[in-house]
């Protein structure tokens, strides 16, 4: 039997699909700075995101094609290749994005610059392939983990821009898409057992946030908030970030699950309403309608 052979329930996931060329209208002047409902804290919360993805997206392609020659499994092979495909697509789309806070002054020269010397510098001399593969596999799930929970909850993008929010709507329908991809590379052919597979999950709980953080408050400074603003910013924003009911308290569960022996990312809950997506931009070929499409399903 295949050593790398698939688990049963690998079977009835949703295809991989590359979908390029796709037209957001990211470019239009009329996108609000503050394009979640006008709040700076929120907004720039996803914006620190997208300046994080080119450079990210690209190190967990070569992270996960680092192992591609030691996989035997024809359908896992066809999966990094739509994978690869998939990133590639994100990482051109958030670029565009990214021109548009560099037209409001943030420095995306600089963050692009810290991340390509923590990720292809220190990260390759520091950790081996297969660590760098867990970190990889290890932010997929946060990734997924935001994807499923956020849109299942129509009043968190409620007021957002449409092209924005469809922007990310596409983006995590395909990340839900190949959430198991760089988990089943981790766990089939690079061999990582539970300790290989949970020790850079609990890096990147730590990392990931700080990073983030440390990018909005530049934002905020940019943006010319004094430092008593920022810190009133702050207040707020970390209680909707931490309240129970807010932001990250019902993600809880979806996150620890990745610490359970014998998890795999497919024996978490379904991304509502990801049907109803695919059906949309199926039927228009409208990345705007599907986007839209999918906020209206949600709870
Ligand atoms: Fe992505
Ligand atoms: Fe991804």
């Amino acid at each position: 039997m295949n050593q790398q052979s698939r688990m049963p329930d690998d079977q009835t996931h949703a295809a991989i699909v590359a979908r390029e060329n796709l037209d957001f209208d990211l470019d239009n002047p009329d996108i609000p700075k503050y394009w979640m409902g006008g709040d700076a804290f929120k907004t720039r919360f996803f914006d620190a995101m997208s300046t994080l993805f080119p450079q990210g997206e690209r190190f967990f392609i070569t992270s996960v094609r680092e192992f591609r020659d030691q996989i035997t499994d024809p359908t896992l092979l066809q999966e990094v290749k739509d994978f690869t495909r998939q990133e590639a697509q994100h990482s051109m789309v958030h670029r565009q994005y990214n021109e548009r806070l560099k037209r409001q002054g943030v420095d995306i020269d600089a963050i692009t610059q810290q991340l390509e010397d923590d990720l292809f510098t220190e990260a390759q001399r520091l950790l081996s392939p297969t660590q760098r593969l867990g970190v990889t596999a290890a932010l997929e799930h946060l990734t997924s983990m935001m994807c499923t929970c956020f849109f299942e909850r129509r009043e968190l993008l409620e007021a957002s821009d449409p092209r924005v929010r469809a922007m990310y709507a596409w983006h995590a329908i395909e990340e839900v898409e190949h959430k198991a991809v760089a988990f089943d590379v981790l766990q089939r052919v690079a061999k990582a057992g539970w300790w290989r597979r949970n020790v850079p999950m609990f890096l990147v709980t730590f990392g990931f946030p700080f990073t983030v953080a440390g990018i909005m408050n530049t934002m905020f400074k940019v943006d010319g908030f004094s430092f008593w603003q920022r810190m009133g910013l702050w207040t707020r924003g970390l209680w909707w970030f931490y309240k129970p009911g807010g932001l990250f308290m019902p993600t809880l569960g979806y996150y620890f699950a990745y610490y359970k022996p014998g998890f795999h990312p497919w024996k978490l809950k379904e991304m509502p309403s990801y049907g109803t997506w695919l059906k949309t931009f199926n039927d228009t070929k409208d990345p705007i309608a599907a986007g839209n499409a999918l906020h209206a399903a949600g709870a």
